[in-house]
């Protein structure tokens, strides 16, 4: 099958969060399974190129009353091919905040098509991903399935329902087949107008992550390789160098990872109440996170001078966007911290368990789906054919926070070799793209019958 994505975001050449990494990470799965993957990007005059291999100009083509060059070049081995306007719209310097951010990714979409058209692609399934690319459900139907592009089918993939609600409404019209990050989500939005009269073409599919992108035996990031035999050791060694990097105290204590964009769906009071109380129970902890509202910004700035001066040794916020210290994070935390008041899905939990450290969480969108306490979901994980995996919380307040981190930082300092045999446990859960990759390869297939 051959399989288009239209995109925006995508890891590491131009990321901002979780659609970045799955943008990638789904592309390289279905490639494996041997079907053919194409992506059309916007040419960002941001975009990372020393991630792009072969980069090279192809041609060019006209639409719109403007001319737009195509360039072409691999990235972590997908084709992808790059759209430049010549009207400037992506030399911003920046992914997303113009006022024009709907102007500009209509007309990516619209020369999208049209680039598809002109260059005799003919195929399988369009995939398109949030408000940023839905316009490219309607205008297949309304302009291009008459043409060349008549066998395609349109799927089109809801990360977060919060973002452009108009666009992705008339989205979830014109699509063939819609999809959600996970199951929970998908049922927690299901009676969301903009969803509801669509829910039987609408289907909640959980992402998965790049088991070779996210790998701690082979991080650049992080100072000893490690697998879950060796993992006691290459985490203490990824600590250290994590603590000697902030300034914090060398010490062995509970350490507590944050790593998020600071927006409402995160959680910022019990992120911050989070903070407290970690220190409060002798615990480390390190925040790496940038908020795009410059208020928020602001306060954890403040916070972070705060805290700097009181509790300088055990904790640490990172207040900006840092690939190389989220992996040293991943691999030098304890606990990865994460109580989003909504969560379509969240990556940060799954490249948690990855390399070893426990999943602390709100119960919610895919982290109900991925997160099993270890106190309360025996039977919920066993049912996945799974053991219990990190700890987990209800209700959206300080009680639950504390309740989960409670039980937490007393596993780790009560006891260790439990703690350890658990860190061992969850690095052998696959929370790859194995099985998810398949459920879209049979969702596209339905979409073609
Ligand atoms: P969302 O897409 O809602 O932000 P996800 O959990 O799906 O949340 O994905 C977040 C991705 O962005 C993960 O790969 C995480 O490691 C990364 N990330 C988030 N904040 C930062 C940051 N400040 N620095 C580096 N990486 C970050
Ligand atoms: C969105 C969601 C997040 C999800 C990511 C990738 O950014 O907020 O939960 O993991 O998309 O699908």
């Amino acid at each position: 099958m051959h399989i288009v994505h239209i995109a925006v975001e995508m890891a590491p050449i131009a990321k901002v969060g979780g659609l970045g990494d799955v943008v990638t990470s789904l592309s390289r799965a279905v490639q494996d399974l041997n079907h053919n993957v194409d992506i059309i990007f916007p040419k960002y005059n941001s975009l990372n190129l020393s991630n792009v291999r072969d980069f090279h100009y192809q041609r060019s083509y006209s639409w719109g009353g403007t001319e737009i060059k195509v360039w072409f070049g691999k990235v972590e081995g997908l084709s992808v091919y790059f759209l430049d306007p010549q009207n400037g719209l992506f030399w911003t310097g920046c992914i997303y905040g113009g006022r024009n951010d709907a102007e500009r990714f209509g007309f990516f979409c619209h020369s999208a098509l049209e680039f598809l058209l002109q260059s005799g692609f003919h195929p399988d399934i369009i995939q398109c991903h949030d408000w940023t690319s839905a316009p490219v459900a309607w205008l297949f139907k309304d302009h291009y399935i008459h043409y060349g592009l008549s066998k395609a089918r349109v799927v089109f993939t809801i990360h977060n329902l919060e973002f452009g609600a108009d666009f992705i409404r008339k989205a979830m019209t014109y699509a063939d087949k819609a999809t959600t990050v996970s199951h929970t989500y998908s049922k927690e939005v299901s009676g969301n107008p903009v969803i509801a009269p669509h829910l039987y073409k609408f289907h909640g599919i959980l992402n998965g992550i790049d088991p070779d992108i996210w790998d701690p035996y082979n991080d650049n990031f992080i100072p000893l390789p490690y697998t879950k035999d060796n993992v006691v050791e290459g985490k203490s060694a990824a600590r250290q160098t994590l603590q000697q990097r902030l300034g914090l105290k060398t010490a062995d204590l509970p350490l507590v990872g944050i790593i998020t964009r600071l927006t409402h769906q995160k959680g910022i009071q019990l992120i911050k109440h989070a903070i407290w109380h970690t220190l409060h129970r002798n615990g480390q902890v390190v925040l790496l996170g940038s908020a795009p509202d410059p208020r928020i910004q602001n306060d954890f700035v403040n916070l972070a001078n705060q805290l700097h001066s009181t509790h300088g040794d055990r904790a640490r916020l990172c207040l900006t966007y840092d690939e190389p210290l989220s992996h040293l994070i991943y691999a030098g935390a304890d606990f990865i911290l994460v109580p989003s008041i909504f969560e379509p899905c969240g990556l940060t939990q799954l490249i948690a368990m990855r390399y070893g450290s426990i999943p602390v969480v709100r119960k919610t969108g895919g982290l109900y789906d991925t997160v099993f306490d270890v106190d309360h979901d025996k039977e919920r994980a066993e049912a996945q054919g799974l053991e219990p995996n990190g700890f987990s919380f209800d209700g959206a307040d300080a009680a639950g926070v504390d309740y989960a981190l409670n039980r937490a930082i007393s596993a780790w300092y009560n006891g260790r070799d439990w703690f350890n045999s658990l860190c061992k446990r969850v690095m052998d859960q696959d929370w790859s793209w194995n099985r998810p990759a398949l459920d879209y390869m049979e969702l596209y297939h339905a979409a073609r019958k």
